[in-house]
């Protein structure tokens, strides 16, 4: 879990105990641990007296909040309307048995998070799919494939250098 030397309690301090602040108390602590855990919305719940099962509400309306850990790498595969009419949806079926996940999980290893998103707005380019911040036009099974295995070596390759440092 990320967290930039930040501690929790150092996040919690920084907001007013009101339940307005709820959201950038959110904000801030994804953008320190990458996800909100059950114990950080229980801290971010308790600061600005707003009820837990409110604190969810909350943060599964806003599509950005995220309560599990993401993987390293981030694949989104969009699944608006043309998207979908050019095969957004097979993409996805594979990538789930690729990476042997459904839309929504991360891998076991926690290298991969497959999630699926709305228009990102390049239509003309459909099916569209994204690889952390890479947008891939036009997508298919086989190119988004070889992404992969293309990441796969290169982390490969870094682990092995980090493993002789
Ligand atoms: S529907 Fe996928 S980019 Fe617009």
């Amino acid at each position: 879990m990320e967290n930039f030397g930040v501690q929790i309690d150092e996040i919690i301090e920084r907001y007013p105990d009101k339940p307005e602040y709820l959201i950038f108390l959110l904000q801030d602590i994804q953008s320190s641990y990458g996800y909100i855990s059950p114990e950080a919305m229980q801290l971010a719940c308790d600061r600005t007296g707003v009820p837990l099962t409110q604190g969810y509400s909350v943060a599964t309306f806003y599509q950005s909040f995220r309560l599990d850990p993401s993987g390293e790498h981030e694949i989104r595969v969009c699944l608006g309307t043309a998207c979908h009419l050019k095969g957004g949806q097979r993409l996805v079926e594979d990538l789930e048995r690729r990476l042997n996940i459904k839309a929504g999980e991360t891998t076991a290893d926690m290298r991969y998070t497959l999630n699926t998103v709305n228009c990102v707005g390049a239509c003309a380019l459909s099916p569209v799919a994204i690889i952390d911040d890479e947008y891939h036009p036009n997508a298919t099974a086989r190119k988004l494939e070889k992404r992969l295995n293309a990441l796969d070596q290169t982390d490969a390759a870094d682990e092995k250098e980090a493993g002789h440092a």
